[in-house]
């Protein structure tokens, strides 16, 4: 069966996203512009991976890219609360401006503790993008580093969304768009 048989909607469209990346490609490059030492970007893996390579061909700097990983969720549809650092930086990010590249902020958990992981390691600024916003399932307001800024794709409903990255137990992230998945495929 066809990967779009499992998707009961479509919330954000190839088309809507490629539009929204570059807009936001354009507004991070302008806010690095001015600056003489050009931000490390940090992909969350593995959720961010189709965001993050898009994104940062909409970015006009000469910036250096890592991953990192933090582990909150196991197979299911609802975070365990405590994420961890599993993989870490290879750059040395002291004294450096910090993009952190994320595919959805839910609670903010996962968020709030990559965010201290590198205040730790002497970020000078730490800015965030995430392709969605689910503002209503907030629980922890995390305070971003520096003159760090905070960008959004889309504000999502509270759904559980696969696609352009995000899975339901590893699987759905090569979906080019944003869907919810019909509940048989997670019951
Ligand atoms: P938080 O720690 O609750 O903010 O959750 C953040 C992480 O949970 C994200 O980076 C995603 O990997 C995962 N997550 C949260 N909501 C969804 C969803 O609707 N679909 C897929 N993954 C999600």
């Amino acid at each position: 069966m066809s990967l779009d048989k499992h998707i009961e909607k479509v919330l954000f469209s190839d088309e809507a996203i490629a539009e929204r990346v570059a807009q936001l490609g354009s507004e991070i490059t302008s806010q690095f512009s001015g600056d003489s030492e050009p931000p490390v970007f940090v992909g969350v893996a593995t959720g961010a991976c189709l965001f993050l390579a898009d994104l940062v061909r909409r970015i006009d700097l000469p910036i250096s890219i890592d991953y990192i990983r933090a582990d909150s969720y196991a197979s299911g549809t609802v975070s365990s609360g405590s994420p961890r650092i599993s993989f870490d930086l290879k750059l040395d990010i002291t004294n450096k401006h910090v993009f952190l590249v994320e595919d959805i902020v839910d609670t903010g958990n996962t968020l709030s503790c990559l965010i201290e992981h590198l205040k730790l390691k002497k970020a000078s600024s730490v800015s965030v993008c995430t392709l969605l916003d689910k503002p209503s399932r907030r629980k922890v307001h995390f305070k971003l580093v520096g003159d760090g800024k905070f960008y959004s794709g889309f504000e999502c409903p509270d759904e559980f969304v696969v696609g352009y990255g995000m899975d339901f137990a590893e699987q759905y992230r090569n979906l080019s768009y944003v869907g919810v998945l019909k509940p048989e495929c997670y019951m």
